[in-house]
Protein backbone atom coordinates (compact mmCIF):
# COMPACT_ATOMS: atom_id res chain seq x y z
CA UNK A 1 0.00 0.00 0.00
CA UNK A 2 1.69 3.29 -0.97
CA UNK A 3 1.48 5.99 1.66
CA UNK A 4 -0.48 8.50 2.07
CA UNK A 5 1.39 12.17 1.49
CA UNK A 6 -0.37 15.23 0.87
CA UNK A 7 1.49 18.89 -0.35
CA UNK A 8 0.57 22.21 0.38
CA UNK A 9 2.53 24.77 -1.86
CA UNK A 10 2.59 28.62 -0.46
CA UNK A 11 2.02 30.70 -3.61
CA UNK A 12 0.08 33.74 -2.42
CA UNK A 13 2.97 36.19 -2.15
CA UNK A 14 3.43 39.26 -4.34
CA UNK A 15 7.05 38.78 -4.85
CA UNK A 16 7.78 42.34 -4.86
CA UNK A 17 11.13 41.85 -5.33
CA UNK A 18 10.43 40.60 -8.84
CA UNK A 19 9.17 44.02 -10.03
CA UNK A 20 6.23 42.42 -12.05
CA UNK A 21 2.45 42.44 -12.48
CA UNK A 22 2.52 38.78 -12.54
CA UNK A 23 2.79 37.47 -8.79
CA UNK A 24 5.92 35.78 -8.67
CA UNK A 25 5.27 31.72 -8.47
CA UNK A 26 3.27 32.54 -12.13
CA UNK A 27 6.40 33.80 -14.09
CA UNK A 28 7.72 31.23 -16.24
CA UNK A 29 11.05 29.11 -16.45
CA UNK A 30 11.08 26.93 -19.34
CA UNK A 31 7.52 27.14 -19.86
CA UNK A 32 6.31 26.54 -17.10
CA UNK A 33 5.20 28.64 -14.21
CA UNK A 34 7.67 28.74 -11.18
CA UNK A 35 4.80 27.13 -8.78
CA UNK A 36 4.33 24.51 -11.18
CA UNK A 37 8.00 23.43 -10.52
CA UNK A 38 7.37 22.72 -7.07
CA UNK A 39 3.78 21.37 -7.85
CA UNK A 40 4.92 18.82 -10.34
CA UNK A 41 8.08 17.86 -7.88
CA UNK A 42 5.49 17.14 -4.73
CA UNK A 43 3.42 15.30 -7.57
CA UNK A 44 6.47 13.27 -8.28
CA UNK A 45 7.01 12.59 -4.54
CA UNK A 46 3.82 10.95 -4.47
CA UNK A 47 1.50 14.02 -2.69
CA UNK A 48 -1.56 13.65 -3.73
CA UNK A 49 -3.65 15.88 -2.86
CA UNK A 50 -1.79 19.13 -3.67
CA UNK A 51 -3.11 22.45 -2.25
CA UNK A 52 -1.57 25.62 -3.52
CA UNK A 53 -2.52 28.78 -1.48
CA UNK A 54 -2.95 31.82 -3.64
CA UNK A 55 -3.84 35.46 -3.03
CA UNK A 56 -1.87 38.18 -5.20
CA UNK A 57 -3.64 37.73 -8.46
CA UNK A 58 -4.69 34.71 -6.95
CA UNK A 59 -7.05 34.35 -10.30
CA UNK A 60 -3.86 34.34 -12.37
CA UNK A 61 -1.82 31.91 -10.38
CA UNK A 62 -4.98 28.90 -10.77
CA UNK A 63 -5.18 30.53 -14.80
CA UNK A 64 -1.27 29.44 -15.18
CA UNK A 65 -1.65 25.97 -12.88
CA UNK A 66 -2.75 22.90 -13.55
CA UNK A 67 -6.57 22.69 -11.91
CA UNK A 68 -5.46 19.00 -10.96
CA UNK A 69 -4.47 21.02 -7.86
CA UNK A 70 -6.90 21.67 -5.08
CA UNK A 71 -6.57 26.15 -4.63
CA UNK A 72 -6.89 27.92 -0.43
CA UNK A 73 -7.34 31.38 -0.57
CA UNK A 74 -5.30 33.97 1.67
CA UNK A 75 -7.11 37.32 0.94
CA UNK A 76 -4.28 39.15 3.25
CA UNK A 77 -0.86 38.10 3.09
CA UNK A 78 0.29 37.98 6.67
CA UNK A 79 3.08 35.77 6.36
CA UNK A 80 4.00 31.83 5.74
CA UNK A 81 2.00 30.88 8.91
CA UNK A 82 -0.82 32.52 8.42
CA UNK A 83 -0.98 31.25 4.47
CA UNK A 84 -0.41 27.65 5.23
CA UNK A 85 -3.32 27.72 7.61
CA UNK A 86 -5.22 28.47 4.31
CA UNK A 87 -4.62 25.35 3.47
CA UNK A 88 -7.02 23.51 6.11
CA UNK A 89 -10.03 25.32 3.91
CA UNK A 90 -9.36 22.22 1.60
CA UNK A 91 -7.33 19.97 3.64
CA UNK A 92 -9.12 19.54 6.98
CA UNK A 93 -10.35 15.75 6.55
CA UNK A 94 -6.75 15.32 5.23
CA UNK A 95 -4.89 12.90 8.25
CA UNK A 96 -1.13 12.05 7.65
CA UNK A 97 2.17 13.62 6.83
CA UNK A 98 2.38 16.68 4.60
CA UNK A 99 5.17 18.16 2.39
CA UNK A 100 5.18 21.94 2.64
CA UNK A 101 6.97 23.88 0.53
CA UNK A 102 7.32 28.08 -0.64
CA UNK A 103 6.66 28.09 -4.00
CA UNK A 104 9.61 30.04 -5.62
CA UNK A 105 11.98 27.06 -5.36
CA UNK A 106 13.01 26.07 -9.34
CA UNK A 107 15.23 23.73 -8.87
CA UNK A 108 12.89 21.60 -6.53
CA UNK A 109 12.46 17.76 -7.35
CA UNK A 110 10.59 14.86 -6.46
CA UNK A 111 13.49 13.30 -5.13
CA UNK A 112 14.26 15.45 -2.91
CA UNK A 113 10.74 16.31 -1.65
CA UNK A 114 10.71 12.27 -1.03
CA UNK A 115 13.44 12.19 0.53
CA UNK A 116 12.18 14.40 2.86
CA UNK A 117 8.55 12.47 4.05
CA UNK A 118 10.53 9.12 3.91
CA UNK A 119 12.71 10.57 6.83
CA UNK A 120 9.94 12.35 8.60
CA UNK A 121 7.86 9.00 8.31
CA UNK A 122 10.81 6.61 9.26
CA UNK A 123 11.16 8.94 12.44
CA UNK A 124 7.94 9.32 13.21
CA UNK A 125 8.58 12.85 13.71
CA UNK A 126 5.95 15.74 14.08
CA UNK A 127 7.77 18.38 11.94
CA UNK A 128 10.92 17.81 9.34
CA UNK A 129 13.24 20.77 7.96
CA UNK A 130 14.70 20.64 4.82
CA UNK A 131 17.97 22.72 5.66
CA UNK A 132 20.97 23.53 4.32
CA UNK A 133 24.31 24.54 4.98
CA UNK A 134 25.64 28.11 3.37
CA UNK A 135 28.84 30.02 3.44
CA UNK A 136 27.20 32.80 3.43
CA UNK A 137 23.70 32.15 5.15
CA UNK A 138 22.09 36.10 4.79
CA UNK A 139 18.40 36.64 4.77
CA UNK A 140 17.45 33.05 5.28
CA UNK A 141 16.06 32.17 8.99
CA UNK A 142 18.46 30.07 10.80
CA UNK A 143 18.34 26.73 12.68
CA UNK A 144 18.54 26.80 16.63
CA UNK A 145 19.42 24.14 18.64
CA UNK A 146 18.61 22.88 22.25
CA UNK A 147 21.75 22.00 24.48
CA UNK A 148 21.56 18.35 23.08
CA UNK A 149 21.52 19.67 19.59
CA UNK A 150 17.99 18.52 18.83
CA UNK A 151 16.45 21.64 16.15
CA UNK A 152 14.03 23.90 18.22
CA UNK A 153 13.65 27.16 16.62
CA UNK A 154 14.32 28.81 13.78
CA UNK A 155 14.70 32.70 13.87
CA UNK A 156 14.45 34.85 10.86
CA UNK A 157 17.42 36.95 9.74
CA UNK A 158 15.64 40.55 10.85
CA UNK A 159 14.55 39.24 14.36
CA UNK A 160 18.17 37.37 14.87
CA UNK A 161 21.08 38.54 17.19
CA UNK A 162 24.22 39.14 15.87
CA UNK A 163 25.37 35.78 17.49
CA UNK A 164 22.42 33.86 15.84
CA UNK A 165 23.31 35.64 12.73
CA UNK A 166 26.41 32.99 12.39
CA UNK A 167 24.78 30.07 12.36
CA UNK A 168 25.32 28.71 8.95
CA UNK A 169 22.35 26.03 8.68
CA UNK A 170 19.24 27.45 7.36
CA UNK A 171 15.77 27.21 6.40
CA UNK A 172 14.89 27.03 3.02
CA UNK A 173 11.09 26.63 3.25
CA UNK A 174 10.54 23.27 2.69
CA UNK A 175 8.90 21.15 5.40
CA UNK A 176 7.33 17.80 6.28
CA UNK A 177 4.27 17.86 9.18
CA UNK A 178 2.09 15.93 10.60
CA UNK A 179 -1.22 17.18 9.35
CA UNK A 180 -3.50 17.84 12.50
CA UNK A 181 -0.10 19.14 14.22
CA UNK A 182 0.33 21.48 11.80
CA UNK A 183 -3.61 22.82 11.68
CA UNK A 184 -3.45 22.56 15.04
CA UNK A 185 -0.57 24.59 16.15
CA UNK A 186 -0.63 27.14 13.43
CA UNK A 187 -3.67 28.99 15.09
CA UNK A 188 -1.24 29.23 18.28
CA UNK A 189 1.45 31.37 16.49
CA UNK A 190 2.17 35.17 17.77
CA UNK A 191 3.09 37.77 14.46
CA UNK A 192 4.93 39.90 17.38
CA UNK A 193 8.02 40.04 15.48
CA UNK A 194 10.16 42.05 13.13
CA UNK A 195 7.84 41.62 10.44
CA UNK A 196 4.46 41.58 12.03
CA UNK A 197 3.86 38.20 10.13
CA UNK A 198 2.84 35.06 11.23
CA UNK A 199 5.84 32.80 10.33
CA UNK A 200 5.51 29.28 9.34
CA UNK A 201 9.01 29.07 11.07
CA UNK A 202 7.35 29.69 13.96
CA UNK A 203 5.85 26.21 14.07
CA UNK A 204 9.36 24.07 14.82
CA UNK A 205 9.45 25.85 18.17
CA UNK A 206 5.63 25.41 18.77
CA UNK A 207 5.81 21.62 17.86
CA UNK A 208 9.09 21.19 19.91
CA UNK A 209 7.61 22.82 22.82
CA UNK A 210 4.34 20.91 22.40
CA UNK A 211 6.39 17.52 22.76
CA UNK A 212 6.30 16.70 19.39
CA UNK A 213 9.56 14.86 17.10
CA UNK A 214 11.37 17.79 15.11
CA UNK A 215 14.39 16.54 12.73
CA UNK A 216 16.02 18.42 10.23
CA UNK A 217 17.28 16.89 7.13
CA UNK A 218 20.41 18.28 5.50
CA UNK A 219 20.43 18.37 1.73
CA UNK A 220 23.85 18.68 0.26
CA UNK A 221 22.84 20.24 -3.28
CA UNK A 222 22.05 23.33 -2.66
CA UNK A 223 20.97 24.55 -6.01
CA UNK A 224 17.57 22.13 -5.23
CA UNK A 225 16.47 24.03 -2.09
CA UNK A 226 16.97 27.37 -3.29
CA UNK A 227 14.05 30.06 -3.39
CA UNK A 228 14.40 33.06 -5.88
CA UNK A 229 13.79 36.54 -5.24
CA UNK A 230 14.31 38.88 -8.14
CA UNK A 231 14.91 38.03 -11.42
CA UNK A 232 18.20 37.86 -11.60
CA UNK A 233 18.12 35.05 -9.28
CA UNK A 234 15.50 33.32 -11.31
CA UNK A 235 17.45 33.51 -14.40
CA UNK A 236 20.62 31.62 -13.18
CA UNK A 237 18.63 29.09 -11.45
CA UNK A 238 16.20 28.57 -14.92
CA UNK A 239 20.33 28.53 -16.59
CA UNK A 240 20.88 25.95 -13.56
CA UNK A 241 17.61 23.83 -14.95
CA UNK A 242 17.90 23.83 -18.05
CA UNK A 243 21.26 22.37 -18.06
CA UNK A 244 20.59 19.89 -15.35
CA UNK A 245 17.56 18.88 -18.22
CA UNK A 246 20.36 18.65 -20.99
CA UNK A 247 22.39 16.57 -19.03
CA UNK A 248 19.55 14.50 -17.98
CA UNK A 249 18.66 13.72 -21.48
CA UNK A 250 22.25 13.48 -22.83
CA UNK A 251 23.02 11.00 -20.75
CA UNK A 252 19.84 8.92 -22.21
CA UNK A 253 21.11 9.07 -25.55
CA UNK A 254 20.43 12.79 -26.84
CA UNK A 255 22.25 14.49 -28.74
CA UNK A 256 22.80 18.46 -27.63
CA UNK A 257 24.89 20.02 -29.98
CA UNK A 258 25.07 23.19 -28.08
CA UNK A 259 24.25 23.29 -24.26
CA UNK A 260 23.84 27.02 -23.86
CA UNK A 261 21.07 27.24 -26.76
CA UNK A 262 18.68 24.53 -26.47
CA UNK A 263 15.99 25.02 -23.64
CA UNK A 264 14.25 21.77 -22.79
CA UNK A 265 10.93 22.18 -21.04
CA UNK A 266 10.38 19.74 -17.51
CA UNK A 267 8.03 17.53 -18.90
CA UNK A 268 9.22 17.19 -22.69
CA UNK A 269 10.27 13.62 -23.69
CA UNK A 270 13.10 13.14 -26.05
CA UNK A 271 13.87 9.74 -27.64
CA UNK A 272 16.97 7.74 -27.97
CA UNK A 273 19.45 9.14 -30.52
CA UNK A 274 16.98 12.62 -30.83
CA UNK A 275 19.32 15.53 -32.38
CA UNK A 276 18.84 18.94 -30.91
CA UNK A 277 19.99 21.51 -32.75
CA UNK A 278 21.31 24.86 -31.55
CA UNK A 279 18.60 27.85 -30.56
CA UNK A 280 15.57 25.18 -29.75
CA UNK A 281 13.07 25.80 -27.69
CA UNK A 282 10.80 22.46 -26.65
CA UNK A 283 8.34 23.37 -24.45
CA UNK A 284 5.12 22.38 -22.77
CA UNK A 285 3.80 18.15 -22.83
CA UNK A 286 6.01 17.57 -26.20
CA UNK A 287 6.99 14.08 -27.24
CA UNK A 288 9.88 13.69 -29.51
CA UNK A 289 10.54 10.21 -30.90
CA UNK A 290 13.63 8.71 -31.71
CA UNK A 291 16.50 9.72 -33.76
CA UNK A 292 13.99 13.06 -34.64
CA UNK A 293 16.39 15.84 -35.33
CA UNK A 294 14.84 19.08 -34.38
CA UNK A 295 16.64 22.47 -35.39
CA UNK A 296 18.25 24.89 -35.22
CA UNK A 297 16.14 27.90 -35.14
CA UNK A 298 13.13 25.87 -33.67
CA UNK A 299 10.34 26.27 -31.39
CA UNK A 300 8.23 23.65 -30.74
CA UNK A 301 5.27 23.50 -28.14
CA UNK A 302 2.54 20.77 -26.64
CA UNK A 303 3.53 18.92 -30.02
CA UNK A 304 3.96 14.91 -30.28
CA UNK A 305 6.52 14.33 -32.52
CA UNK A 306 7.29 11.19 -34.18
CA UNK A 307 10.21 8.92 -34.88
CA UNK A 308 12.70 9.99 -37.83
CA UNK A 309 11.39 13.22 -38.48
CA UNK A 310 13.03 16.64 -39.14
CA UNK A 311 12.06 20.08 -38.13
CA UNK A 312 14.41 22.44 -39.58
CA UNK A 313 14.08 26.47 -38.78
CA UNK A 314 9.94 26.02 -37.54
CA UNK A 315 7.19 26.83 -35.35
CA UNK A 316 5.06 24.13 -34.11
CA UNK A 317 2.18 24.69 -32.03
CA UNK A 318 0.12 21.87 -30.16
CA UNK A 319 0.33 19.85 -33.84
CA UNK A 320 0.75 15.97 -34.29
CA UNK A 321 3.39 14.81 -36.48
CA UNK A 322 4.16 10.93 -37.20
CA UNK A 323 7.24 9.27 -38.13
CA UNK A 324 9.37 10.59 -41.29
CA UNK A 325 7.94 13.60 -41.59
CA UNK A 326 10.23 16.77 -42.97
CA UNK A 327 9.10 19.98 -41.76
CA UNK A 328 10.91 23.78 -43.04
CA UNK A 329 12.88 25.27 -43.31
CA UNK A 330 10.41 28.28 -42.33
CA UNK A 331 7.12 26.36 -41.31
CA UNK A 332 4.45 27.38 -39.13
CA UNK A 333 2.27 24.53 -37.85
CA UNK A 334 -0.04 25.72 -36.27
CA UNK A 335 -2.85 24.15 -33.17
CA UNK A 336 -4.63 20.82 -33.75
CA UNK A 337 -2.51 20.18 -37.27
CA UNK A 338 -1.88 16.47 -38.14
CA UNK A 339 0.96 15.40 -40.33
CA UNK A 340 0.83 12.14 -41.13
CA UNK A 341 3.61 9.75 -42.00
CA UNK A 342 6.24 10.86 -44.64
CA UNK A 343 4.53 13.83 -45.35
CA UNK A 344 6.54 16.73 -46.09
CA UNK A 345 5.86 20.49 -45.51
CA UNK A 346 8.52 22.99 -46.65
CA UNK A 347 8.95 26.09 -46.72
CA UNK A 348 6.76 29.43 -45.90
CA UNK A 349 4.03 26.53 -45.89
CA UNK A 350 1.22 27.39 -42.54
CA UNK A 351 -0.62 24.42 -41.69
CA UNK A 352 -3.90 24.89 -39.32
CA UNK A 353 -6.42 22.51 -38.59
CA UNK A 354 -5.97 20.23 -41.09
CA UNK A 355 -4.70 16.88 -41.58
CA UNK A 356 -2.16 16.23 -44.26
CA UNK A 357 -2.02 12.72 -45.66
CA UNK A 358 0.38 9.70 -45.70
CA UNK A 359 3.39 10.39 -47.81
CA UNK A 360 1.45 14.04 -49.28
CA UNK A 361 3.92 16.92 -49.93
CA UNK A 362 3.23 20.59 -49.30
CA UNK A 363 6.12 21.96 -50.22
CA UNK A 364 6.37 25.63 -50.42
CA UNK A 365 4.12 28.70 -50.00
CA UNK A 366 1.12 27.35 -49.35
CA UNK A 367 -1.43 27.90 -46.34
CA UNK A 368 -3.58 24.64 -45.48
CA UNK A 369 -6.17 25.23 -42.80
CA UNK A 370 -9.53 23.90 -41.66
CA UNK A 371 -8.79 21.11 -44.07
CA UNK A 372 -8.52 17.45 -44.80
CA UNK A 373 -5.64 16.26 -47.52
CA UNK A 374 -5.36 12.17 -48.45
CA UNK A 375 -2.31 10.97 -48.64
CA UNK A 376 0.06 10.94 -51.26
CA UNK A 377 -1.59 14.19 -52.51
CA UNK A 378 0.64 16.99 -54.40
CA UNK A 379 0.01 20.48 -53.09
CA UNK A 380 2.19 23.42 -55.74
CA UNK A 381 3.71 26.06 -54.22
CA UNK A 382 1.16 29.34 -53.09
CA UNK A 383 -1.73 26.92 -52.72
CA UNK A 384 -4.05 28.51 -50.39
CA UNK A 385 -7.20 27.31 -48.47
CA UNK A 386 -9.83 30.34 -48.76
CA UNK A 387 -11.65 28.96 -45.53
CA UNK A 388 -12.88 32.31 -43.97
CA UNK A 389 -15.70 34.31 -45.71
CA UNK A 390 -14.99 36.70 -42.73
CA UNK A 391 -17.97 35.28 -40.56
CA UNK A 392 -17.64 31.22 -40.58
CA UNK A 393 -14.76 28.86 -41.00
CA UNK A 394 -15.25 25.96 -43.72
CA UNK A 395 -13.49 22.69 -44.78
CA UNK A 396 -11.45 21.49 -47.97
CA UNK A 397 -10.93 18.33 -49.03
CA UNK A 398 -8.09 16.99 -51.17
CA UNK A 399 -8.46 13.29 -51.45
CA UNK A 400 -6.02 10.51 -52.33
CA UNK A 401 -2.83 11.72 -54.70
CA UNK A 402 -4.93 14.78 -55.60
CA UNK A 403 -2.44 17.17 -57.94
CA UNK A 404 -3.53 20.47 -56.85
CA UNK A 405 -1.25 22.79 -59.43
CA UNK A 406 0.63 26.28 -58.42
CA UNK A 407 -0.85 29.23 -57.15
CA UNK A 408 -4.38 27.58 -56.72
CA UNK A 409 -7.07 29.21 -54.80
CA UNK A 410 -9.30 27.25 -52.93
CA UNK A 411 -12.59 28.60 -51.34
CA UNK A 412 -14.05 26.51 -48.84
CA UNK A 413 -16.43 25.04 -48.93
CA UNK A 414 -14.98 22.83 -51.46
CA UNK A 415 -14.08 19.26 -52.01
CA UNK A 416 -11.48 17.83 -54.80
CA UNK A 417 -11.70 14.45 -55.35
CA UNK A 418 -8.96 11.46 -55.32
CA UNK A 419 -6.55 11.87 -58.39
CA UNK A 420 -7.88 15.18 -59.72
CA UNK A 421 -5.50 17.34 -61.13
CA UNK A 422 -5.86 20.92 -60.43
CA UNK A 423 -4.17 23.56 -63.36
CA UNK A 424 -2.10 26.05 -62.02
CA UNK A 425 -3.43 29.60 -61.49
CA UNK A 426 -7.26 28.01 -60.64
CA UNK A 427 -9.58 29.75 -58.52
CA UNK A 428 -11.55 26.73 -57.74
CA UNK A 429 -15.24 27.47 -55.72
CA UNK A 430 -17.10 24.40 -56.91
CA UNK A 431 -16.35 20.79 -56.09
CA UNK A 432 -14.08 18.50 -58.24
CA UNK A 433 -14.84 14.75 -58.84
CA UNK A 434 -12.59 11.72 -58.84
CA UNK A 435 -9.87 11.76 -61.79
CA UNK A 436 -11.10 14.66 -62.72
CA UNK A 437 -9.16 18.11 -64.13
CA UNK A 438 -10.29 21.59 -63.22
CA UNK A 439 -9.24 24.47 -64.59
CA UNK A 440 -10.16 27.76 -63.30
CA UNK A 441 -7.85 30.40 -65.26
CA UNK A 442 -8.32 33.16 -67.97
CA UNK A 443 -7.51 31.33 -71.20
CA UNK A 444 -4.52 32.38 -72.46
CA UNK A 445 -4.56 34.32 -75.49
CA UNK A 446 -1.25 34.59 -77.84
CA UNK A 447 -0.92 37.49 -80.20
CA UNK A 448 2.24 36.54 -82.65
CA UNK A 449 4.63 38.94 -83.88
CA UNK A 450 2.40 42.24 -81.22
CA UNK A 451 5.48 42.91 -79.76
CA UNK A 452 7.42 44.54 -82.21
CA UNK A 453 4.68 46.67 -83.46
CA UNK A 454 3.57 47.55 -79.85
CA UNK A 455 7.33 48.75 -79.13
CA UNK A 456 7.51 50.98 -82.39
CA UNK A 457 4.12 52.55 -81.39
CA UNK A 458 5.93 53.64 -78.02
CA UNK A 459 8.57 55.36 -79.45
CA UNK A 460 7.03 57.07 -81.91
CA UNK A 461 4.41 58.40 -79.11
CA UNK A 462 7.34 59.40 -76.99
CA UNK A 463 9.25 60.72 -79.89
CA UNK A 464 5.95 63.44 -80.16
CA UNK A 465 6.05 63.90 -76.55
CA UNK A 466 9.56 65.35 -76.54
CA UNK A 467 8.92 67.65 -79.41
CA UNK A 468 5.88 69.40 -78.31
C1 LIG B 1 11.09 32.34 4.08
C2 LIG B 1 11.39 31.84 5.50
C3 LIG B 1 12.88 31.87 5.76
C4 LIG B 1 13.59 31.05 4.71
C5 LIG B 1 13.25 31.55 3.32
C6 LIG B 1 13.83 30.63 2.27
C7 LIG B 1 9.46 32.52 6.82
C8 LIG B 1 8.95 33.47 7.84
N1 LIG B 1 10.72 32.68 6.46
O1 LIG B 1 11.42 33.71 4.04
O2 LIG B 1 13.15 31.33 7.04
O3 LIG B 1 14.99 31.11 4.94
O4 LIG B 1 11.82 31.57 3.13
O5 LIG B 1 13.58 31.14 0.99
O6 LIG B 1 8.74 31.63 6.40
N2 LIG B 1 3.78 33.51 0.97
C9 LIG B 1 2.40 33.40 1.01
N3 LIG B 1 1.71 34.23 1.82
C10 LIG B 1 2.30 35.14 2.61
C11 LIG B 1 3.72 35.25 2.57
C12 LIG B 1 4.43 34.40 1.73
O7 LIG B 1 1.79 32.59 0.31
O8 LIG B 1 1.60 35.85 3.34
C13 LIG B 1 4.51 32.60 0.06
C14 LIG B 1 5.23 33.32 -1.03
O9 LIG B 1 4.43 33.39 -2.21
C15 LIG B 1 6.46 32.46 -1.24
C16 LIG B 1 6.69 31.77 0.08
O10 LIG B 1 5.50 31.93 0.82
O11 LIG B 1 6.26 31.48 -2.24
C17 LIG B 1 7.89 32.33 0.83
O12 LIG B 1 7.67 33.70 1.06
P1 LIG B 1 8.86 34.75 1.09
O13 LIG B 1 8.29 36.08 1.36
O14 LIG B 1 9.70 34.58 -0.12
O15 LIG B 1 9.64 34.24 2.37
P2 LIG B 1 11.10 34.70 2.79
O16 LIG B 1 11.04 36.06 3.36
O17 LIG B 1 12.05 34.44 1.70
CA1 LIG C 1 11.89 33.73 -0.43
Amino acid sequence: MTERLAGIVLAAGKGTRMKSDLPKCAMPVLGVPLGGLVGRAMRQAGADPIAFVVGHRGDVMRDVLSDSYLYAEQTEQKGTGHAAMMAEQVLSEYEGPVLVSAGDLPLIDGASLKKLADAHRTGGNHATVATVVFDDPTGYGRILRDAKGQPCAIVEEKDATPEQRKLKEVCVSVYCFDAKTLFRLLPTLSAENAQGEYYLTDMLEAVYKDGGKVETVIFEDAAVMTGVNDRWQLALAAKELRLRILERHAKAGVTIVDPDTAFIGPDVVLGMDAVIHPNTVIEGETHVGKATEVGPNTLIRDCSIGDGCEILMSHLNRAKVADGVRVGPFANIRPHAELRAGAKIGNFVEIKNAVIGEKSSVSHLTYIGDAEVGAKANIGAGTITCNYDGFLKHRTKIGDGAFVGSNSTLIAPVEIGAGAIIAAGSVISHDVEAEALALGRARQEVKPEWAPHFRARKIAERQNQGSN
